[in-house]
């Protein structure tokens, strides 16, 4: 770290220089980058452009190939690095991981701890949050998927951050080895499964501490959750997900696009309680079989309170139906004498609106 730069601050702002990245876009919106050398040319099977053009351009230029096609020039953003660097395993999306920054509480300076790294895209928004002096420790059990950690992070800072540790090896066995009981501000797990670092996490948390788990299904967030509240020595469990919708900006066409990613992860948080202090039992009475001991099956298990279905009596239902069999014989009456056109034309002003379909803007 530079006296007053911090890591990764010094190609972010100023004029292209050699050894920018730089993210080219087309008319169509196709992307690519390339890192500026001088003299040298880039080949697009649409002619050539020298970087040199580039060089000392403000960024936002638009530059022309040789056979006059235009591109625009903007230094690529972290969100579209982790989306477009080399990948081993799957990395969480920048919508996942602006939300485990903020409910995680990455703050300047802390101590952080996340298994695995993965492709490391994680890593770079720790990092980015964190700083030149908070530290982050990596762990990741595959050397091959360790080693593109290491490649996407140092090409995205330019070099090694004086934050960051990578260590290869199983998060339950690494960190009581790396971190002194109640030294961590943080810790973030991604990977199958995260209950079975409960152990190692509770003895590496500061009272207070954060434990995130970021997990695929809907399984593995029950069972980190169960184990968690088992556990005794953490807070009760927060669960979320979040849905990003894009929107399509098109003169008075605006609305949502028709594609969207439907699902990535579900987030889960809970908090470090002190040492020898248990939570306060949360009162609220779960439903009966709720709890799966022995697995009821679905129609066993009386799901109905979480479900929102209410208690309702039999007279109540027995009125409801009366009622409904009126209503059904007063419409067949209604629709006899009285054709319903205008229904029919409804269907014909309004046309098909399948999702998905393209509709005319
Ligand atoms: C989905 S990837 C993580 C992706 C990463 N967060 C990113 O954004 O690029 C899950 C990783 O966890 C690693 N892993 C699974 N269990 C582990 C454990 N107990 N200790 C360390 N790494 C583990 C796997 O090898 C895999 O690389």
């Amino acid at each position: 770290m530079s006296q007053d730069i911090p890591t990764g601050a010094r190609g972010r702002r100023g004029p292209f220089r050699p050894g920018d990245k730089v993210q080219l876009t087309d008319a169509k919106g196709r992307l690519s980058t390339i890192v500026l050398a001088e003299g040298k040319i880039y080949h697009t099977h649409r002619g050539t452009l020298a970087h040199d053009e580039l060089i000392d351009a403000p960024e936002g230029s638009v530059v022309r190939t040789n056979s006059g096609v235009e591109y625009l020039a903007l230094r690529p953003l972290l969100s579209d690095y982790a989306l477009s660097m080399p990948r081993g395993a799957a990395v969480i999306y920048p919508k996942d991981a602006a939300q485990i920054i903020t409910m995680a509480d990455i703050f300047p300076g802390a101590r952080v701890v996340e298994a695995g790294a993965g492709s490391g895209a994680l890593t770079l928004s720790l990092l980015r949050a964190i700083g030149d002096h908070g530290s982050l420790l990596s762990v990741e059990r595959r050397e091959d998927f360790a080693d593109i950690a290491r490649g996407n992070v140092e090409d995205f800072f330019s070099g090694p951050h004086p934050a960051w540790e990578l260590t290869l090896g199983d998060l339950a066995e690494v960190l009581p080895a790396r971190a002194a009981p109640g030294s961590v501000d943080r810790i973030v797990l991604d990977m199958l499964a995260p209950w079975e670092n409960l152990d190692a996490c509770a003895e590496a948390l500061a009272p207070g501490g954060v434990l995130l788990a970021y997990v695929a299904t809907a399984t593995q967030l029950s069972r980190m959750a169960e184990d968690l509240k088992a556990d005794g020595r953490f807070t009760e469990p927060d669960a979320w997900e979040s849905m990003v919708r894009g929107w399509h900006l098109e003169g008075l066409a605006v609305r949502p696009q028709h594609r969207m990613v439907g699902h990535t992860g579900f987030l889960l948080t809970t908090r470090r309680m002190a040492p020898g202090v248990t939570a306060p039992i949360r009162r609220r009475r779960p439903a009966p079989g709720a709890h799966a001991e022995p697995s009821p099956t679905f129609e066993e298990a009386d799901l109905s309170a979480d479900l929102g279905e209410r208690h309702v009596s039999q007279k109540k239902l027995r009125r409801l139906r009366k009622e409904q069999a009126r209503r059904a014989a007063a419409r067949t009456s209604n629709q006899q004498a009285d054709p319903p056109a205008s229904r029919k034309g409804s269907v014909e002003e309004r046309g098909t609106d399948e999702p998905g379909a393209d509709r005319p803007d």
